[in-house]
């Protein structure tokens, strides 16, 4: 049996963030962040958690699908900012949308959530233990992204992007492979050091604001564009195929420079990748199915296309995944 994403759906709040906004509030430029990043603005969340930002891009993937919250049997959500560390956020969106049928869970993997959860529900898929996966990648990152840091503050922004994986009779499409990696040496590299088991919430943690995410950027970076282009030669690799076969290439969004490298790596033209960070900056676990969802929903996908997403984050981790796009 193959599984295949049979809909798509994608939210981001209203309230946008020019780079000129931290013009006034930071030491630093419209034409550094537009330079360094390719990113012009970003859209951060007024109130709420990360499932206010799910449920209405859940929503919208049903509704393209045309079926209720009832008929979904298990819910998965990407996120490295839950609603809170105690119940998953998957519960929390269980309810709000009433998807009373469905058992699920959150799965933490920064960056490479989404990837990762394709994998995962594939294989439920596959195995018949479930029929109706709904999947998200989504993250409020204002939520941990201390204002006041240059470093860190203009790359992030908050969004969600949801699919739903069910079965299909065409075995020709669907999700067909995937490559994995992951490198724990990377944990010092980008990490929040507070609010955890480690170094639990206190008033020193927080006064220290140790509760937000830290990065060392050029470190990041440079492991981004080796870790991404890796998994993805690896899945072209495996599956015989080059850059030439690829209909798109959907990169997590991190980085302008970063999506350049490993393009120009590939020999795959720039016209092949799909790129929309300079409107949403880096909403990690979010970045790819909002894109997903954005070409879906403009028709840009055809049936059978070869399609690879490529993601690199947090942990390290890095993952690819083949498909070829069903249109149902
Ligand atoms: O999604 C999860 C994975 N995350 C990523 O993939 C992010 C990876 N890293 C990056 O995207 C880049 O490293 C950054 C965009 C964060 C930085 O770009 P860079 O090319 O690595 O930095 P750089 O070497 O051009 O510049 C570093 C300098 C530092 O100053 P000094 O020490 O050279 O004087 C920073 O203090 O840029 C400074 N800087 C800034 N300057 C103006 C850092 N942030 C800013 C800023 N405005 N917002």
């Amino acid at each position: 049996m193959r599984a295949a994403i049979t809909a798509t759906g994608h939210y981001l709040p209203p309230d946008v963030y020019p780079n000129a906004y931290f013009e006034r509030q930071l030491d630093t430029t419209d034409a550094w962040i537009r330079s360094r990043t390719g990113i012009a603005e970003r859209r951060f969340a007024s109130a709420g958690g990360t499932s206010d930002l799910i449920v209405p891009a859940a929503r919208r993937c049903l509704d393209a699908r045309g079926i209720s919250p009832a008929a979904v049997d298990c819910i998965i959500v990407a996120t490295m900012t839950p609603d809170r560390l105690c119940p998953s956020t998957a519960a929390v969106v269980q309810r709000k949308l009433g998807a009373i049928h469905a058992w699920g869970f959150d799965l933490a993997a920064a960056c490479s959530g989404f990837v990762y959860g394709l994998i995962v529900a594939t294989k439920l898929i596959e195995s018949g233990a479930a029929r109706r996966v709904l999947l998200s990648g989504a993250d409020r990152m204002s939520s941990v992204v201390n204002p006041e840091d240059r470093a860190t503050a203009v790359l992030f922004g908050d969004g969600a992007g949801t699919v739903l994986i069910e079965p299909v009779e065409d075995e020709s499409v669907g999700i067909l492979d995937y490559v994995c990696h992951m490198n724990g040496e990377g944990e010092s590299s980008l990490y929040i050091p507070a609010g955890g088991s480690v170094e639990p919430a206190s008033a020193a943690s927080v006064g220290e604001k140790r509760h937000y995410v830290v990065q060392d950027g050029p470190a990041v970076y440079k492991a981004a564009v080796i870790g991404m282009a890796e998994v993805t030669e690896e899945i072209l690799k495996r599956n015989d195929m080059t850059a030439a076969d690829l209909a798109w290439l959907v990169p997590h969004q991190a980085n302008r420079r970063i999506i350049e490298a490993v393009a120009k790596r590939l020999g795959l033209g720039l016209d092949r990748v799909i790129i929309n960070l300079d409107r949403y900056g880096n909403t990690v676990a979010a970045t790819i199915p909002i894109a997903l969802s954005e070409w879906n929903e403009r028709g840009r996908f055809a049936h059978g296309d070869r399609v690879v997403l490529s993601a690199f984050g947090a942990g390290f981790t890095a993952g690819s995944v083949f498909l070829r796009w069903a249109t149902v």
